[in-house]
C-alpha cells in the first residue's frame, strides 16, 4: 500500500473557528492541512493569505501546511508564505511567466514545491521540471469553489501522471483536489494518487474522526 496522505481543505471549514477546526481534523487523523489561497483574479473567489497561515502556526499547528496558490502573479507572494510557515507551496503554471524560476524560488525559501494542473491544462508543463518538483497536484474540478463534482477524466490524467512520475524516478507526491469523497477515493487511489484533498467531504460532516476513518478504510482496499 502507498503512503497515503489525507489533506482536509480549510475552504469548507468554519472560518470563524479556524484554529479549532484545524486542530479537530488533525486530531481526527489528517496528515496535512490544505490551505486554499484565492485572489479574485486568477480564480473568481477570494480567501486567505499569509497572515492566516501564520495565525495557524501561532495557534500551535505543527502539521505540514500545503499552500495551494490560486493567484496570479505568484512570485511576489511566495516568500511571504514561506515566512508564514507553509511547508508545501504549489502554483498553477499558467499563473507564472517563469515556471522554473517560481519553483526555484519556493525551494530557495526552504519549502517543498509543486505544480497544479487544472482539468484542461496539459501535462507538458512537467516536461523539463521533473527534477525540481516535490508534488504534482491535479485539479479534479475547476478551481475557485468547494463542493463541486469530481471530473471523471481526472482518473486517466492521474494514470498518465503516475506513469511520468515512475519514469522520472523522483519521489514526487501525486495529489488530487476537488470532489474527493468516500465513494470515489478508492478509484482515485487506484488511478495513482497518493495525497487526497477533501474539503466538503470532511468539514460538512459532524464527526471528522469517523469520516477520516471511512476515507482510510477505502484506501486500505485500493488495489495498486
Ligand atoms: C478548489 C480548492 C479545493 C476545494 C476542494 O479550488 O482548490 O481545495 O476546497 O473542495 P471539495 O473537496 O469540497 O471539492
Ligand atoms: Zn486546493
Amino acid at each position: 500500500m502507498r503512503d497515503y496522505w489525507i489533506a482536509p481543505s480549510i475552504l469548507s471549514a468554519d472560518f470563524a473557528r479556524l484554529g479549532a477546526e484545524v486542530d479537530a481534523v488533525l486530531a481526527a487523523g489528517a496528515d496535512l492541512v490544505h490551505f486554499d489561497v484565492m485572489d479574485n483574479h486568477y480564480v473568481p473567489n477570494l480567501t486567505v493569505g499569509p497572515l492566516v497561515c501564520q495565525a495557524l502556526r501561532n495557534h500551535g499547528v505543527t502539521a505540514p501546511i500545503d499552500a495551494h496558490l490560486m493567484v496570479k502573479p505568484v512570485d511576489r507572494i511566495i516568500p511571504d508564505f514561506a515566512q508564514a510557515g507553509a511547508s508545501y507551496i504549489t502554483f498553477h503554471p499558467e499563473a507564472s511567466e517563469h515556471i522554473d524560476r517560481s519553483l526555484q524560488l519556493i525551494r530557495d525559501c526552504g519549502c517543498k514545491c509543486g505544480l497544479v494542473f487544472n482539468p484542461a491544462t496539459p501535462l507538458h508543463y512537467l516536461n523539463h521540471v521533473m527534477d525540481k518538483l516535490d508534488m504534482v497536484l491535479l485539479m479534479a474540478v475547476n478551481p475557485g469553489f468547494g463542493g463541486q463534482r469530481f471530473i471523471e477524466g481526472t482518473l486517466a490524467k492521474l494514470r498518465e501522471t503516475r506513469r511520468l512520475i515512475a519514469e522520472s524516478g523522483y519521489p514526487i507526491r501525486l495529489e488530487v483536489d476537488g470532489g474527493v469523497k468516500i465513494d470515489n477515493i478508492r478509484a482515485i487511489a487506484e488511478a495513482g494518487a497518493d495525497t487526497f484533498v477533501a474539503g466538503s467531504a470532511i468539514f460538512n460532516t459532524p464527526d471528522y474522526r469517523a469520516t477520516l476513518a471511512a476515507l482510510r478504510a477505502e484506501l486500505a482496499n485500493a488495489n495498486v
